[in-house]
């Protein structure tokens, strides 16, 4: 989850990382009083997004005076930084900048460790320095168990080539900035610009975060950091149903159990799509391994709340839970849903218990369930109703 820069720049103030006083608005209006909040000086009013590039988008400027303030934040709400419409801006005390630097620590995947990367030469475009100038950007790898310690945050500032006195400076931000990422479970941390000030002082300007969603279990304050605004109303649905599900842009409604066997389920009704009006998968739906009546139920309902799903084919293979049981379980996931169940439902079952299975789906005979003994051809009969319907 990538957190907003004024979520990242609270973070960044509990575990004492240091950050500018600010305050977030939606309206002109609160723009003006929070300009005044914050002592009516010279203030810099940001776009947030959750995107880079803010500042050359004309989503970062200054403002002398509370209704200069008032004045950005209304040419700034609402705009569109590479499709992302602002809704909110930061209003920040500006800062007297003297110089601009880049820190971040981020996962680096194909060495199986963490890497923290730094330059003397912050501001806008790090990918270009990156490519243009590598020298110029510190690569230093940071073990996960001892992290970044003072001396490893010396070598990293020495290592982009920091005179003394700035490193010493640098040092507790460093260690602090490594006590986010560590703390919060954080995949990456970053700041652009760090900068040190005419007083020679250092701050963090700039925060983008995102957080390891898997690690969400140990952080009960991250719900609250999520924009419910953004997300899929039927993906939120699905995960309040602590369901596995993506949503996708076809028609063709797809519950299947064990992730592999879902997958391939999606592959085959886009192949079979191609013979009926080049329909597609409309969502990914792992129900796992117990698949019940009620896990079943929240499974369809948040399928058949799909507008564009016109059919849905429900693939099983019984394992662990058998056939008979997952039977049962769309048999009584449809008496539960009743009238708002109404699209056509293939079901393919094969694996433990499949013949009691078949024979509970044909004793209730719903008018709506048709029975198909393969895979292949359970994909090319939903895709067939996808584009009848
Ligand atoms: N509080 C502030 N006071 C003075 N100048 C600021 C302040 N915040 C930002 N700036 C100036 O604006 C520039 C851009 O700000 P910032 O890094 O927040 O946005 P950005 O880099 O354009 O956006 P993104 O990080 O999304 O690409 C900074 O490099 C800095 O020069
Ligand atoms: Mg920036």
């Amino acid at each position: 989850m990538d957190l907003f820069e004024y979520q990242a720049r609270d973070l960044f103030e509990e575990y004492g990382v240091p950050v500018l006083a600010a305050k977030v608005a939606d309206t002109p209006e609160d723009a003006k009083q929070a300009a005044e909040a914050l002592g009516g000086g010279t203030v810099v009013v940001k776009s947030q997004v959750k995107i880079g590039g803010r500042g050359k988008a004309g989503g970062v400027k200054l403002a002398h005076d509370p209704d200069e303030a008032a004045q950005r934040a209304n040419e700034i709400l609402g705009l569109d930084i590479k499709g992302h419409v602002t809704k909110r801006v930061m209003i920040a005390e500006g800062a007297d900048i003297a110089e601009e630097y880049y820190f971040s620590i981020l996962l680096d995947r194909a060495n199986r460790t963490f890497l923290a990367m730094c330059s003397k030469e912050g501001g806008m475009e790090i990918e270009q320095l990156a490519v243009e100038r590598p020298e110029a950007l510190a690569r230093v790898e940071v073990n996960a168990i001892t992290g970044i310690d003072e001396a490893k945050a010396r070598e990293i500032a020495e290592a982009a080539g920091f005179d003394a006195a700035t490193t010493e400076k640098l040092i507790p931000v460093f260690v602090r900035l490594w006590a986010t990422f560590q703390g919060e479970d954080a995949s990456l941390v970053e700041v652009n610009p760090l900068v040190k000030t005419g007083a020679g002082e250092i701050i963090a300007l700039d925060g983008k975060v995102s957080l390891d969603e898997n690690a969400s279990f140990r952080h009960e304050s991250h719900e609250s950091l999520r924009d419910l605004d953004a997300e899929n109303p039927l993906e939120l649905k699905a995960k309040q149903l602590d369901l596995n599900y993506v949503k996708l842009d076809g028609e063709v409604g797809i519950i299947g159990n064990g992730a592999g066997l879902v997958m391939s389920t999606l592959d085959v009704v886009a192949y079979a799509g191609e013979n009926h009006s080049g329909v597609k998968p409309a969502n990914f739906l792992d129900i796992g391994g117990g698949a019940s009546a009620e896990v079943m139920a929240n499974g369809l309902s948040v399928i058949l709340g799909d507008e564009q799903v016109k059919s849905v084919f429900v693939n099983v293979f019984g394992g662990i839970t058998a056939c008979d049981a997952v039977a049962n379980g769309i048999v009584s996931a449809l008496e539960i849903l009743g009238d708002s169940a109404s699209k056509p439902l293939v079901v393919r079952l094969d694996g433990n218990a499949v013949e009691e299975g078949r024979a509970i789906l044909a004793e209730a005979n719903h008018p709506l369930v048709t029975v198909v003994d393969t895979m292949d051809g359970g994909a090319d009969k939903a895709a067939e109703l996808a584009a009848a319907n």
